[in-house]
């Protein structure tokens, strides 16, 4: 067997233009711009290189962006503050920390200080614990990225076995209980999971988030399986990969995410769409999506 290959990237793309022209329709309909605002403390390489990747893709669609830049040793009260303001300002409709945060800053005093009705990222424990009920506002967004590909490749979830290998709070768990609330039988594997294989090859659906480059070889594949990658992992000669042996597992999958080019363009693009989803909903525009995660 040979996988079909995911194009996250055009999947990209295309979600895109249809939330620029949705973005469009609430400014001259409404007369409502989404805003995003961006909050970098610090002066980490790869944070920076993500926070212009998410500033570009909203300048792409129509959203507005501000990027607040803090410097590394700012004190957490100046931050709180940052986010009081934007809470407070009917413009912002979306309100992102970059992390990690510095040391002296406590992270989750900072990620629950923002108001559940801005946090797109959907970090606030108020938004993870809906995750267990269906009630997220704003599901995270990787995991809703994964989840997004896996429907526009229309892949069936409910009754199917998915098993997850890495256990983060980021991609792992919830990608778990998002796919739990459609119904699917999830396993959870991580790093301390004896004999990997054993569980690996019960997935119709496998995502793999577990930062190993080539962790998940043929033979721990069910032949036809749909393998989504997630790592994202920088070798020595400086390329990225994902987790999968991608070239040895296409023979087994029938449906492979590549690493780059796969779920890695769907996680900016769901940030966008809980940002503009947010600006909708500020203007009373329910979404069928609104009830994507609520099994009720
Ligand atoms: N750092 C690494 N991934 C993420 C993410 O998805 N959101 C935020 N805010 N910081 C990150």
């Amino acid at each position: 067997m040979t996988a079909r290959i995911i194009d996250g990237k055009a999947v990209a793309r295309k979600l895109r233009a249809e939330y620029g022209a949705r973005v469009e329709q609430l400014a001259s309909r409404h007369g409502v711009r989404p805003g995003l605002a961006v909050i970098l403390v610090g002066d980490n390489a790869a944070s920076r290189v993500y926070v212009r990747n998410k500033v570009r893709a909203c300048e792409e669609i129509g959203i507005r962006s501000e990027l607040i830049a803090l410097p590394a040793d700012a004190p957490e009260a100046v931050l709180l503050a940052e986010i009081d303001r934007l809470n407070a300002d009917s413009g912002t409709h979306g309100i992102l920390v970059q992390l990690p945060l510095p040391g002296h800053i406590a992270m989750r005093r900072v990620l629950e200080r923002i108001s559940v009705d801005k946090d797109v990222d959907g970090f606030h424990l108020y938004n993870v614990g809906g995750l267990m009920t269906g009630t997220t506002v704003f599901p995270p967004c990787t995991p809703f990225g994964v989840q997004k590909l896996l429907e526009h490749e229309r892949v069936e979830i409910a009754g199917r076995n998915v098993v997850v290998v890495g256990a983060s709070n980021i991609v792992g768990k919830p990608t778990a209980m998002m796919l739990m609330q459609k119904d699917a039988t999830v396993c959870i594997c991580h790093k301390l999971t004896r004999d990997l294989a054993q569980f690996t090859l019960l997935a119709d659906i496998l995502v793999v988030a577990a930062g190993v480059p080539n962790l998940i070889v043929p033979q721990m594949v069910r032949t036809g399986a749909v393998v989504i990658d997630v790592g994202i992992n920088r070798l020595a000669d400086g390329s990225i990969t994902g987790d999968v042996d991608f070239a040895g597992v296409s023979r087994k999958a029938s449906l492979i995410s590549p690493v780059p080019g796969g779920v890695g363009p769907m996680t900016v693009t769901m940030l966008l769409f809980n940002t503009l989803r947010s600006a909708e909903r500020g203007v009373g525009i329910v979404d069928e999506t609104d009830g994507l995660l609520a099994g009720i």
